[in-house]
């Protein structure tokens, strides 16, 4: 069984969660249930980042020990992953024991080996990035650009990681693994920043400055910049666990693939002779009128607002329909309803109903077996061919957008062989061959309901299983099986009828005046 280790960034516990987070966890478990249901091994991590000088200011904001506050942040962004179906195998904390050994470990073996030497810093620093910066990265007038918010300078004593010496040997590995950074274009960006010479990183703050962090086993008068600490958390959750490391994608967005993902982390590894993950996936932003979305500038949307609302399928569906990995998409709620509603509601939605419904009135609830195939239903099964042909590679290749798209025009396929056939006009007559056409409609718009949904079960898993429940199916533990048109439902008892995306209560707004009495 092929092994599949798959991470989240974590996330920085100085706010509460908001789409942007939720949206890389939904996009990570997609990817984790379909390499499951392909067949590999998979684990999954997600947790959060809970060091650093963000979060100690947090903190300090709300007139707490950092330790108390990280311990409720970190619940709420734990509380959200169940909520949105995410099927982590693990959480991390970067202030759990486990990860700040390891974190030890690592800095003191660079250390012995002369990768980290001490010297005096200058130079400027963004809080919110938790970055040191350079004068390339100012605007061309000179101001730094917003996403960085402020900006301070720094002059201080402190420990260097020798970078520098490694450009080579990265810039060559970039060259020999092209593959490395998912989308492409991403991978051109990192080339084109290493034409400009590197900079030790520096990977300390003096205590005075920072206390939040975790103490450099060689000098207790320091602690860890939190990069270095944070990138560690992908191994340092697996050393215990034989044959996990390396991991095949760290899943990210695209703010933190340069420097840290791109070139912090392949160097640390390499200089601590580890071995580099196999990928790394730079997922675009959430955009709220063009600006993104995030915690700092309070643009934020609450997740949990929409799954409360629609439920965490629809919300899932959305995100990984909406968004074409790597770019960026804006978020609006007409868009939302729009999805839901055609989609989710009319297309999807009317299937169930209708299939439930026919095979109810028509068949006393047992789906019939289907007889002579015409023209009509072998264009259908054909269609389902094609479509399950497509959208497997599209999903290997991270383009569920678009595998969501052929699933939806199977539906609306499906939908229309309905209209075609007419069951309610075949149930009126008595002859025999519309009896027999009859039976293989039911049987045709099961099967095809069946297939759909185990087709996109990755994104909408309990909606799936709803599904499957009420058809009266239990799913193969081999997806690819499933996937076989094979009138697998033939003799099952199927439920009178499924509520799976109610129309939403209109805005207050917008409901109507009650009525007067006469
Ligand atoms: O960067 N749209 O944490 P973070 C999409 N702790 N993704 C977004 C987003 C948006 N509007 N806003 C944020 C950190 N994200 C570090 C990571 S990893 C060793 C350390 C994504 O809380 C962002 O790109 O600022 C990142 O991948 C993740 O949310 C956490 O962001
Ligand atoms: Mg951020």
């Amino acid at each position: 069984m092929p092994s599949f280790y798959i991470t989240t960034a974590i996330d920085y516990v100085n706010g509460s969660p908001h789409l942007g987070h939720a949206y890389e966890k939904v996009l990570t478990d997609v990817i984790a249930r379909f390499r499951r249901q392909m067949g590999d091994k998979v684990h999954f991590l997600t947790g959060v980042d809970e060091h650093g000088q963000k979060v100690q200011a947090s903190a300090k904001k709300r007139g707490i020990p950092p330790q108390q506050f990280v311990d409720e942040v970190s619940a709420e962004f734990r509380a959200l992953l169940p909520k949105l179906n995410i099927s982590n195998d693990d959480f991390i904390r970067t202030t759990e024991p486990r990860h700040k050994k390891v974190v030890g470990d690592v800095l003191q073996q660079l250390f012995d080996k002369g990768e980290i030497y001490q010297a005096e810093y200058k130079g400027f620093y963004s809080t919110r990035q938790e970055q040191f910066l350079q004068d390339k990265d100012r605007n061309p007038d000179g101001t730094w650009p917003e996403i960085f918010g402020d900006v301070s300078e720094i002059t201080e004593k402190n420990y260097f990681f020798k970078l520098k010496q490694y450009q080579d040997w990265l810039v060559n590995f970039l060259t020999k693994n092209p593959d490395f950074i998912f989308p492409a274009f991403r991978q051109k960006q990192v080339s084109e920043f290493l034409k400009d010479p590197l900079n030790d990183l520096c990977i300390s703050r003096p205590k005075e400055r920072l206390e939040w962090g975790i103490p450099l086993p060689f000098d207790e008068g320091y602690v860890t910049y939190v990069w270095f600490d944070a990138l560690i958390n992908y191994y340092s959750a697996v050393v215990d666990q034989p044959g996990v490391w390396p991991a095949t994608f760290h899943v990210i967005g695209k703010d933190i693939l340069v420097p840290p993902h791109a070139v912090y982390w392949p160097i640390m590894l390499h200089a601590a002779g580890l071995p580099l993950p196999k990928g790394i996936i730079a997922h675009g932003w959430w955009l709220q009128r063009g600006a993104k979305m995030s915690k700092s500038t309070g643009n934020a949307l609450n997740p949990l607002d929409l799954v409360t609302e629609f439920g965490a399928d629809a919300f899932r569906y959305f995100l990984i329909r909406e968004m074409n990995v790597g770019q960026d998409s804006d978020f609006t709620r007409e868009q939302f309803l729009v999805r839901y509603n055609s989609e989710l509601a009319n297309n999807l939605g009317n299937l169930v109903n209708r299939t439930l419904n026919m095979t109810t009135r028509f068949a006393a609830g047992a789906v019939p077996a289907a007889g002579t195939l015409e023209e009509l239903d072998l264009s259908l099964r054909a269609l389902w061919e094609k479509t399950r042909d497509e959208v497997i590679p599209l999903c290997e290749g991270f383009q569920f957008h678009t595998a969501l798209e052929r699933a939806m025009i199977f539906l609306t396929e499906t939908n229309q062989y309905i209209e075609k056939r007419a069951p309610w006009k075949l149930g009126k007559s008595t002859d025999a061959k519309d009896q027999a056409l009859l039976r293989t409609s039911l049987a045709t718009m099961a099967e095809a309901l069946r297939l759909a949904v185990a087709l996109i079960q990755h994104v909408t898993p309990s909606t799936t299983e709803k599904i499957n429940n009420v058809l009266g199916h239990k799913a193969g533990a081999v997806w690819r099986d499933e996937l076989v048109w094979g009138g697998k439902l033939t003799g099952v008892k199927v439920a009178e009828s499924l509520v799976l995306f109610p129309r939403p209560a209109p805005p207050a707004a917008e409901a109507p005046a009650p009525k007067k009495k006469a």
